[in-house]
This record gives structure tokens, sequence and C-alpha cells, in this order.
């Protein structure tokens, strides 16, 4: 299946809309906001966990992969969410939190009630130390100790997110039944969390070298697994998405390629990394722009070599706001959100929107521990705090850093709450919603709202875009990223500068102007100036 020329937009509930006044989204909250995304124009909704939980990693611990969690409303919800999705075009996809369950889980707490069947659910070792030295990625190690069990588990999460072993068929088999219970609810597509870390390999040992990872990233069965998932639940028309963790281009050629039988696209993490001193998260440095750049070159060049698909994004529930990050959140908020839209729609692969990126939302800018609600944020502070920094240094990286800068509420209007809720909102507000909201950018012509739009539109238009070529232009420049897309004659330019500084590029040729974040274009025929932070879309002229 192709879907190139589709866009996707991801949901986080929580912090979407509120509908009944307790100060967290809720299903009919986001069936209130459906014309909202009908009118920017995507074609699937991912929405984040919402099923049964105790909320732990706010909804990562799934207690229950088949009920919704009554904090966010209803079946009955979902399937009114389903049918009215459908109606304005748009299909929903559900995420599927595959690699673990909640400690919460009934299969949990069977294990832990000594049901050797179920214990084999998990992956349990006996023993009186830590079975192995693997650190969790939320901090500490990765395995818990059950005394009346006398036996640890694994969890590469948090210590409330029990890993599955899936080299049991019972356990493949019950996910299955999963994607099967959903897909006959009329669900349409499926996001696979941390899915490639779901193989580990059958003996399990102490890492000389790192954190254990290398021994269960794109473990020794993934592919075979996946394959048998996708094609026993029956999904492999679908649109399905992995989130591949710490993966390689090989892999992912794999996990994505056509005719592999395994995933439609898979999204990658190397492009927001690039800001990580020696690869650690939380030690802060400039972002490495000519990396950046090097990394896109990379893995679009050899995705379209190999024929695997991309899912293409700056932005989810886990990442801080692109533009704080990676644009300017003051001066040049609005023209460099739009830029850093432009780089990411045009290139080969299919578009992940985060909710409020189309508005250019911003880093939360909290200044206080109690603000931050997110169980890696609040378990890193400690941890910087252990390692001797102050409680100011701990929260400048925090402030750059914390997976909560994307979860502050959807900005919806000026009023109380941002519109968001008439409750107290569980996590609070960024205080600039009063510049800074949906209602305003409707109204506004040329915002990033409507920018966003006009990229979906010109994807639908134009077959270059969705399956065109894809070449790198001027690699010796560091600061700006431009690419071509050809197909059958037809092309595509595309220039981004990275920087408020103003670049002067050659270019001759017949283009007409497309889409771009300024009213003109600066080219003279030889000449092309980008002024801070633009973006132009060109597209080839015929002579004929
Ligand atoms: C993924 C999710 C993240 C979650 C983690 C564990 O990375 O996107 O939010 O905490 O998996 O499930």
């Amino acid at each position: 299946m192709d879907f190139s020329n589709k866009v996707v937009y991801e949901i986080y509930p929580k912090s979407f809309q509120d509908s009944n006044h307790d100060g967290v989204g809720d299903l009919r909250g986001v069936i209130q906001r459906l014309d909202y995304l009908a009118e920017l124009g995507v074609d699937y909704l991912w929405l984040t966990p919402f099923f049964v939980s105790p909320q732990r990693d706010n909804g990562y611990d799934v207690a229950d992969y088949c009920r919704v969690d009554p904090r966010f409303g209803t079946m009955a919800d979902l399937e009114e969410l389903v049918e009215q999705a459908g109606r304005r075009g748009m299909g929903l996809m559900l995420d599927m939190v595959f690699n673990h369950t909640s400690t919460q889980h009934r299969w949990f707490q069977k294990a832990r009630a000594g049901d050797p069947v179920y214990q084999d659910y998990y992956i349990f070792r006996s023993g009186e130390k830590l079975p192995t030295n693997w650190v969790s990625k939320f901090g500490g190690p990765a395995w818990k100790y059950v005394p009346e069990l006398g036996k640890w588990y694994l969890h590469l999460f948090d210590e409330t997110q029990a890993d599955l072993n899936w080299n049991n068929p019972r356990v493949r088999e019950e996910l299955k039944n999963v994607l099967r219970f959903w897909k006959g609810k009329g669900i349409q597509g499926f996001r696979f969390d941390v899915v490639n870390l779901i193989s580990k390999p059958d003996v399990l040992e102490d890492d000389q070298e790192g954190d254990g990872r290398r021994f269960y990233t794109d473990g020794p069965h993934v592919h075979e697994f996946l394959q048998e998932l996708v094609r026993d639940a029956g999904i492999g028309d679908m649109i399905t998405v992995g989130e591949m963790s710490s993966t390689s281009l090989e892999n992912c050629l794999q996990y994505s390629g056509a005719g592999t039988g395994e995933l439609s696209m898979c999204f990658n993490f190397h492009h927001l990394k690039v800001d990580y001193r020696d690869g650690d998260k939380w030690s802060l440095m400039p972002p490495d722009r000519a990396a950046l750049l090097r990394l896109f070159d990379t893995w679009q060049i050899k995705m379209q070599e190999g024929n695997g698909w991309n899912a293409v994004f700056w932005c989810n529930h886990d990442q801080p706001r692109v533009v704080s990050r990676l644009g300017d959140d003051s001066v040049y908020r609005e023209v460099s959100a739009k830029m850093l839209a432009t780089c990411i729609h045009l290139l080969r692969g299919t578009p992940y929107i985060y909710q409020g990126e189309e508005l250019g939302m911003t880093n939360a800018g909290f200044t206080s521990i109690d603000q931050y609600r997110d169980v890696e944020s609040r378990n890193y502070y400690q941890i910087l705090l252990d390692a001797g920094k102050t409680p100011a240094e701990a929260l400048d990286i925090l402030a750059a850093r914390s997976r909560d800068n994307a979860r502050t509420p959807m900005q919806w209007d000026a009023g109380e709450n941002a519109g968001f809720t008439d409750g107290e909102p569980w996590i609070p507000v960024q205080s600039n919603y009063r510049e800074i909201n949906a209602e305003a950018a409707l109204r506004q012509p040329d915002s990033v709202f409507h920018y966003y739009q006009a990229l979906i539109r010109l994807r639908k238009e134009l077959p270059v875009i969705q399956e065109g070529d894809i070449s790198f232009l001027y690699p010796d420049q560091s600061d700006v990223f431009a690419y071509r897309r050809t197909l059958d004659g037809e092309e595509v330019l595309v220039f981004c500068n990275l920087l408020s500084k103003e670049r002067s590029l050659p270019l001759t040729g017949c283009y007409e102007k497309r889409l771009g974040n300024y009213p003109d274009i600066q080219w003279d025929g030889q000449t092309v100036t980008l002024r801070p932070y633009e973006a132009v879309v060109l597209t080839a002229v015929s002579n004929l």
C-alpha cells in the first residue's frame, strides 16, 4: 500500500481538549475538534494510548489493551469518534504498546501471584543479584526484584512497565487478538511503540560497553515477529508505523521495505539527537546543523535506493517543540516554524504533524520542578542533582529537553486555560496562549496554520512530492537545507535557510514560486538570496 499522498496528525488526548471539566483531555474533546482537523487537511489521526492504565507513563503503561480508560471516555465515544472522523475523510490510528504492559495488567498480576504460565509472558530471572547490568531508559537499573517470588523482571522503561516475552507464542497470539479487536472497531492503522525492542536474546548477559541496548535493539527475531504479527492479524493493507529506537538504516529498510511484509514506514530519531552532547540527552549542546543535513541526506537517499519508506517528522509527544529547538521562538517564530515545516513536508516520506506544531507552539517555559509531570523528567531531575548539578542547572536542562515541553495543553483560544478546559488543567498551560492559539491562527491568512494547510494541499496536488526521487543540493552549505524532487519530467526545488543570517546561492533555470514564508522571492535569474529563516518552494516551468 502506498501512503505517499497522506499526512498524519498526532493527538495526545490528555492534552488536546477536555470535554468534562476534569482538566484531562478526552475522546469527546477530540470529537469536538474534528472540524478543525479536517480544515487542516490531514488524512489520519494517530491517538496516543487512551486504554485502561494507571498513567504512570501517561498511558504507555497499558493495563488493558481493549478497554477505554474511563478518564478518556467510553467505547461508545471511541466508536463515535471513528464514525465522525470517517465522515470527514479521516481514519484513526491507534498506538500499540506491545513491548511491555503495566504491572497492573491482569497478565502481570497473575505472574506476580505465582502462575508460571503468566510468568512466561514476561522476562523473569531468579537470583540474589541483578541479572544483568542493563540500564532503564528512564534511569536506574532495568530490573526490579519481586521478593515474594525471589525473581527479577525486566523493564526497559519505568519499573511499572514490564517487558513482554515475545519468544512465547502465547504472547504473540494475545497481541494479534488485540489488533483484530481494534480492526473490528473500524480503526484504520496502528503506530507500534518502541517495536524494534521486542526481541530479546534467549541468554541475557552483562553489557561491558554500554547500557544493554545493543543486545535488544533490532533484536534477533524482530523481523520474523513483525511479519507474523502483520500477516496473522491481517493488517498488511493498513497504515502501520513503527517507532524505532536507536535503529539502523539496514533494519529500517527491512521494516518498511516494499514487499517485506512488515510495516508501511518507520520513525527513526537520529536527526533529533544532533543537540545531544556525546549522545547524552541530558547534556546540552547547540544543534549541529551540518550533522542534521548529513543525516537527512544519508537516510533519504539510502531509503530511496533500498525502496524503504520514511515517516518524516520533527515533533511528537516525546520531543521538545521544534520551533524552540531548531528555529527561533521569539522574533522569527512564525517564519522559522514555516521554514521547518517546509523542510519536512517536501521530503520523500509521509509527514507527521504533532498537535500544536501547526500553530508554532513553543516549549513549556517551566521554571519549577513542581510544574513537571513526566516520569522521565522527574527521574532525571534527581539523577542530575545526584550527579552534582545545582537545581537551577538541572531546571535549565529540563527546560530544553523535557518531554513535557510537548505536553502542555493545546492552545485553542485566548480564553481561560487556552480553551483546553474549564477545570484545573493536569499540567500547566504555556503562558503565551493569548498570542499563540488556533482561533487567532484561523483568522490570520498568513498564519503558521494556513502554511501547513498549503503544504498539505501542495502534496495532494503534485505527484512529484508524493513519489518523486530526491537529491540534495549545495552539499558544502551547512546552514541551508536544499533539495530537488523529480518525477517524469516534473521538478520541485526546496530551499530552507536554517539560520537568521542571509545567504546567497547560485540558481539558474526556469522556475516559478509555489510556496514560501516571505511574500516574494529574491532571485535575479542567477542568484537566489534567502532572508532569515526563509523557505521557498519552486517548480520547474516547461519552456515549450
Ligand atoms: C515510546 C513512547 C513514550 C513512552 C515509551 C515507553 O518512546 O513514545 O512516550 O514513554 O515508548 O512506552
